[in-house]
Order: structure tokens, then sequence, then C-alpha cells
């Protein structure tokens, strides 16, 4: 009897909880500089929210209305919040990019993102002006579900974040990275890596529980390999998709996946297990003498009992999550009326530097964001060719459905991200096999899933291929990207346009937004082409471009000679070759500094002067010191 009234009391109160009016959450973000040291090797400048840093942790219900006021106190960035997997249906101009959805927020300017969040699951925020949010500006965002489909199974929920950490600041890294002295574009390697944003992290749990573990990785670069000493999970939601629950007991997960499992704890509670992440290092160009790839965190049956000894993995063989099925059993998106290809490349550029290239294109900001292009263009908004060149974009019609084939033609891993949707994930080819061959679905030698995967953010393997399609249901400008942040920052970046006609009757973009442009010196133009043409929306020119290709025959190693040969002729022993491996004119090698400068500056640092110190905090002076003597 007292077992079916406590039954009927908490069907009733899930019953009450469903019919709970929906909350708007209100915070006031000053987004400041604060030192910190999360691997215990090193102070250092990170990006903090109102003087503290783990940033926090948004917890919102499905309904529920979000209105964040950034204030930008960094004295010497600007800055911008991106929802990392929110589909932002109706609410474009909150998507958070910087140059795609609104301008950079300059320092000492404000800007209000308020929308309302109607998917659950598990995501996390971060700077979305390029090359920022590693340095501190990221944290998890979750969507609580009074109807998550496994409600039944979950006594708790708990959250784990993953991140790879490096000790010197993003705008001194980016400037070595995108450098001739780096023509292969070898990508810095992090210093560390943390669990919750530290490292040795003791987590409480309760023998004989089921916990809904949310794990994300925040990370710049590194994928994680996650699993727990003496446990298994269940799978049950990536990216903020349910999926039918499927056991794994080891993950891979690149930066920006999210993963949620069931963790059911032992009955015992004799001994405490290792919670292990593993940076991937084949990754990594060269991994430098001492790095530690692991963070250990410790789940606690009994605090008095020794923390463990992680377990040693010989080789890894992760849950491949192309076998897993969305909960609502989505079928396939079937014709497709357009058909994207991507091919990834490397290369470099007449400036020396290594860049990144779908299809030929390596992307460049616009002068206007793209959407404010798409708002005024009248017409002329379906007309690709408004957004400039190096955005790479694609006008897409309302409710079509689109087929992305990315054809990874280097060897290196890439987590490939939408903005706006969650992708059905229908091939993925192996390493090495090469370019998508379309014959191979018609002979029948690939059969697609009838109820593919879904989510935001997808592995390619090196020389691999992936094929992914979505619902173009979501009108805006939407960016699809790689999710390593270098390759960001050296243009891994195309767009899409989505019924851009629907924008212009449904949008309006809130003053406060047109304030920020205004702030940045020199203002953004909010009306006009790529190019801020607002007479001749055709005409492009004056558009932001990426430099002039390489003189034909120049290869990455004649830059690595070249390179050599400078470093030979600075130490004195051979100033002649210098001239004769100069096929990059002078001016080039001179145009490289300038165009390091004007890197940064599209990607928002508007001072840089002092941030690759060490011990001497970036630029705004003042703002540093308060932050240090906090
Ligand atoms: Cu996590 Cu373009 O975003």
């Amino acid at each position: 009897m007292a077992l079916s009234l406590s039954n009927f009391l908490v069907s009733s109160i899930i019953l009450l909880t469903a019919f709970v009016a929906a909350e708007t959450h209100t915070y006031d973000f000053s987004i400041g500089w604060v030192i910190r040291n999360p691997d215990g090797q090193k102070d250092r400048p990170v990006i903090g929210i109102n003087g503290e840093w783990p940033i926090p942790k948004i917890d919102v219900t499905i309904g529920d209305r979000l209105i964040v006021n950034v204030k930008n106190d960094l004295g010497n960035e600007s800055t911008s919040l991106h929802w990392h997997g929110l589909y932002q249906n109706g609410t474009n101009h909150m998507d958070g990019v910087a140059q795609g959805t609104q301008c950079q927020i300059a320092p000492g300017a404000s800007f209000t993102y308020s929308f309302t969040v109607d998917q659950p699951g598990t995501y996390w925020y971060h700077s979305h002006v390029g090359g920022q949010y590693p340095d501190g500006l990221r944290g998890p965002l979750i969507v609580h579900d009074p109807e998550n489909p496994y409600a039944d199974l979950i006594d708790e929920e708990l959250i784990v974040t993953l991140s790879d950490w490096y000790h010197e600041q993003m705008p001194p890294l980016i400037a070595k990275f995108l450098s001739v002295s780096n023509p292969t574009g070898a990508e810095p390697v992090p210093q560390s890596a943390l669990m919750n944003d530290t490292q040795g992290l003791q987590i409480p749990v309760e023998p004989n529980k089921t916990y809904f573990l949310r794990i994300v990785n925040m990370a710049a670069f590194a994928a994680q390999y996650f699993w727990i000493d003496g446990h298994t999970f269940r799978i049950i939601e990536v990216d903020g998709v349910y999926h039918e629950p499927t056991e794994a007991s080891l993950l891979y997960i690149t930066a920006a996946q999210r993963y949620g499992v069931l963790l059911t704890t032992k009955n015992e509670t004799d001994a405490n297990f290792a919670i292990m992440g593993s940076m991937d290092q084949d990754l990594f160009d060269q991994i430098p003498d001492g790095l530690n790839p692991n963070v250990t965190s410790y789940l606690v049956y009994d605090a008095s009992l020794p923390m463990p000894e992680p377990s040693e993995i010989e080789e890894f063989d992760p849950f491949d999550d192309m076998e897993l099925v969305p909960t609502d059993g989505e079928e396939l998106y079937t014709d497709p009326s357009l058909i994207v290809q991507l091919d990834v490349l490397m290369d470099n550029l007449g400036d020396g530097a290594n860049y990144a290239f779908f299809s030929g294109i390596t992307y460049v900001a616009p002068k206007v964001p793209s959407l404010y292009t798409a708002l005024t263009a009248g017409e002329f908004a379906t007309n690709a060719s408004v957004y400039g060149t190096n955005t790479h974009s694609f006008v897409l019609e309302h409710n079509s459905v689109v087929e992305i084939v990315l054809n990874n033609q280097d060897p290196g891993k890439h987590p490939f991200h939408l903005h706006g949707h969650a992708f059905q994930t229908i091939l993925r080819g192996e390493e090495e096999s090469g370019d998508f061959d379309p014959e191979s679905v018609t002979n029948g030698s690939v059969v697609y899933p009838t109820k593919p995967m879904r989510r935001d953010v997808i592995l390619v393997r090196p020389n691999g291929h992936l094929v992914m399609r979505f619902r173009a249901d979501n009108p805006g400008v939407w960016l699809f990207h790689c999710h390593i942040e270098w390759h960001v920052d050296s243009g891994l970046i195309m767009q899409f346009v989505e019924a851009p006609l629907v924008l212009q009757e449904t949008l309006t973009i809130p003053e406060d937004h047109f304030a920020a442009c205004a702030a940045v010196s020199p203002p953004v133009p909010t009306i006009g082409n790529a190019a801020a043409n607002t007479k001749d929306y055709l005409d492009l020119t004056g558009q932001n471009l990426p430099h002039a290709p390489l003189p034909s025959g120049f290869t990455a190693r004649g830059i690595v000679a070249l390179v050599f040969s400078i470093i030979a002729g600075l130490v004195g022993v051979a100033v002649i070759a210098w001239y004769g491996m100069g096929e990059m004119s002078q001016l080039e090698k001179e145009k490289q500094v300038d165009h390091v400068q004007h890197v940064a500056a599209d990607r928002g640092v508007v001072s840089r002067t002092n941030t690759a110190a060490e011990g001497d905090v970036a630029g705004g002076g003042d703002v540093i010191s308060e932050a240090r003597a906090k």
C-alpha cells in the first residue's frame, strides 16, 4: 500500500513537472581575463566569466528561454558566444558566429543572446571568434528533458568534460601555426589533457545506481579515448539525439562531440576505479618529449580507500558510432535535391603558410556578416555569389534534402560540424578508402542504413570519406566546418544559406546587435554584399580574399628549404641560398608579417602586442593585473 501510494505521488509529480511553465534563465556575463593553472604546471591567463573559471555550466529545461547579457571586459580581444548544437530554428541571429550571424563583440561592447531552447540533450557553449575558445571560453550547456525516454532507468546525472590544454595563448600560437616557418601546417600540440577542467578529480558515486553520465569534449584539437576501468555503459544520446541503448566500453570522442551514457555502478564498494581520458596522439605531427596524453579522474565508491592506478590499454578499439540507431526511428531522407561535394586538402598559399581548402576554396570572412547580407540583398539573396567567393556559400531551398559528400584527401583525422542541424550520417569510409564512389551505391556494394545515426559532429578518417544528409528546414546562415580550431583558423569552413527569402520575412535583428557592429573599430558594415557593396549586389570588387596561390611548382618542401636557407642566412653560413631558393619574392616575405596581423584582425584579435609574453599577460594591462590581484 505504502509503495503504491508513493508510486502514485511520484507519477503525479512527473505529471506536474510536464505542465510546469517554461522558465526564463537570465545570465549577466562579464567576459574577462583571470589567471589559472588547471594542469598544475603553469599559471596562465584564461578567459573567464564574472571572474570565474571554469566558466558556469548552464542548465535549462526544454522549452525554457535563455537570456545571456554579454559584456566584453577582455580589454584586448573581441568575442562572441555560440551555443554548440542548438538548432536556433527561428533565431539564426543568436547563433554567435562572428561575421556569419553577428559582428564580433568588441572590447567594452555588449550583446544580448535571447532564445528559446526547444531540444533536449548535452551541448556546450563557446566563443566563435576564430581561435579563441581554447583560451578558456567554453563550458557545458545541458538541456534537461522531463520526457527523456530513458528517464525510468536514471537515478542521477553526472557530467564529465574533456579538453586539451595549452600553456601559451592562442594569438601567438596561431601566428606561429599560420606562418612561412610552418609550411607543412603542423598544428601546435597541447601540453596536457583535462577532465572537468582539472586532473585527478574524485567523483563520488553510490553503489547499485544508474547515472546518466554526460560527456563533452571541449577540446581545441585532440580527440580523446574515454573509458572507466571495470565498467561498461550504455550509450543513449549522441550530440543531443537519443539513440537506442547500445553497450560500449571505450569511446572515441572528437573535439565538440558529446555522448550521454547510462552508467550502472557496482553492488560492492570495496574499490575505486579510474575514469580515463587519453588524447589521440595520431593527430599530433610530432610528440613532444614527456607529453602525458592522459587525464585521470576517479569513480569513488569509498573515499577512505586508495585511488587506483589506471590500467594500461595496449590498443584502442573504440565503439563505432555508425552502429547507433535513433530512438525516434527517423528514416533515411531520400532524393536529395542538392549534392555538395567537398574535397578536403591542405596547401600553401603565396605567403608560404599552410591553409585548408574545401574543393579549392579556403574560407575568408566577408566584410558584412552573411546573415546581414541575406537580409539586405532582396531577391539577390538567393544568389550565392553575393556572400563572397571565400565564404564558399551554397543557397538552399526551404525544406529540401541536401547531401554532403566529403572526401578527405588529407592524411589527418577531422571532426566535421554543421550548425543548425543534426545530420544523418549514412556512410563513413575506412582509413585510406579514398574518395566516395557513387557507383558503390548504385551497384549495391554499399547499402545505406534505413534509420541512420544523427549527430552534429562526425569524424572522417584519414584519406576516407563521409556521406551525410540533412533537411533544410531551418532558415538561416549555417557554417559547416572542421572543429579542430587550428583548421578553423586555416580556413576549413564553408556555409549554407538556407531559405534566405523566408529569413527576410521572419527575422528582425535587435538594435544591440547593430550597435555591436558600430562598436568595432573600424565599424563593421551591416548592409550590402560580402564586399559591403549596397548598390550592385553582384559586384564583389573589394571583397576579402586569401593570399594568391604559390608560384606554380613551388611545394611545401621548397618552402622548408627556403626557411632553412633563411635560418642558415641568419647565422651567416649560406646567404647565397636565400637567392637560390628565392622563388618567393622579397615582397611576399615582407607581406608575411603583415598577413599574420591581418588574419588576427579577421579573427577579432584587436591588439596582440603582449599576448605572447609569459607572465606579462595579455594586452589589456589593467584588466589583467586586476584579474591577477583577485
Ligand atoms: Cu562548436 Cu562552429 O562550432
